[in-house]
């Protein structure tokens, strides 16, 4: 079967110092997909070249057998296809939290107010935060801001979801209830590639780990795998500075 997500030689360079340097990788519907790493390795550049934030400099990117890297493509259709979440709840803090998450219904699929807005609130019952609809986001706290980001993304249906580090600006105790939003996701048969620091949740949730170094795929495999026989030194030195 071919992948949802087909990444081929992907290289990317900021003045003329190379960021990606050549990274493959294959991401099969329904799977998730953990990138791991240590700051400046890649991770975010990575996903902001998926969903085409940043223009490659060379290799391809393949969604659903399409070549989205081609530079005819449109950019925001494509985009309306991956839904991204960031570090940094970016919520809009004059917008209703129920705006916030139909806007894009709205704009990108030209969906009636009605319809969008039966869909925001399905969407927020399925995050448990139905009855923040009316609220603003300063209301909210960091979790539950960062869940209305999920259901924001989730709004025009993605076939592929790219979360950037989605806890790392939380405080510890509202970690928890974001990633149990990622694993129902995952359980509901979402397509994920996510960056985190999460280490324990990469080896519960993951399907693969992937490791980036300096811009390059070292090793990738099954999370027990991964952490527990990884096969190359980089790995084993990464692994090892965390265990302190
Ligand atoms: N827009 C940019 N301009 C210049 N350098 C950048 C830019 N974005 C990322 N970089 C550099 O690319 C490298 C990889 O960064 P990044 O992809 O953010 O890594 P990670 O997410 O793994 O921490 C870093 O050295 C970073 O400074
Ligand atoms: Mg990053």
């Amino acid at each position: 079967m071919s992948p949802l997500l087909r990444l081929e030689g992907i290289r990317k360079s900021f003045a003329g110092q190379e960021v990606l340097r050549g990274v493959d990788l294959d991401v099969a519907e329904h799977e998730v997909v953990v990138l791991v790493g240590a700051s400046g390795s890649g991770k975010s550049t990575l996903l902001r070249c998926i969903n085409l934030l940043e223009q490659i400099d060379d290799g391809r990117i393949v969604l659903a057998g399409d070549d989205i890297s081609d530079p005819r493509v449109d950019a925001d259709r494509v985009r309306s296809r991956i839904g991204v979440v960031f570090q940094h709840y970016n919520l809009f803090p004059h917008l209703r939290v129920i705006d916030n998450v139909t806007l894009a219904a709205r704009h990108v699929h030209k969906m009636g107010k009605t319809d969008a807005a039966g869909r925001g609130l399905r969407l927020l019952t399925r995050i448990g935060l139905a009855d923040k609809a009316r609220e603003y986001p300063d209301r909210l706290s960091g979790g539950q801001q960062q869940r209305v980001a999920i259901a924001r993304a989730l709004a025009t249906d993605p076939a592929l979801l790219l979360l950037d580090e989605i806890t790392s600006a939380l405080d510890p105790e509202l970690v928890g209830e974001v990633l149990d939003l990622v694993r129902s996701l995952k359980e509901q048969g979402a397509t994920i590639v996510m960056a985190t620091h999460e280490m324990a949740f990469a080896r519960d949730v993951a399907d693969r780990v992937v490791f980036l170094d300096g811009g390059v795929i070292v090793e990738q495999g099954a999370p027990d795998e991964f952490f527990d026989h990884p096969r190359e030194e980089r790995t084993r030195r990464f692994l090892a500075r965390l265990a302190h």
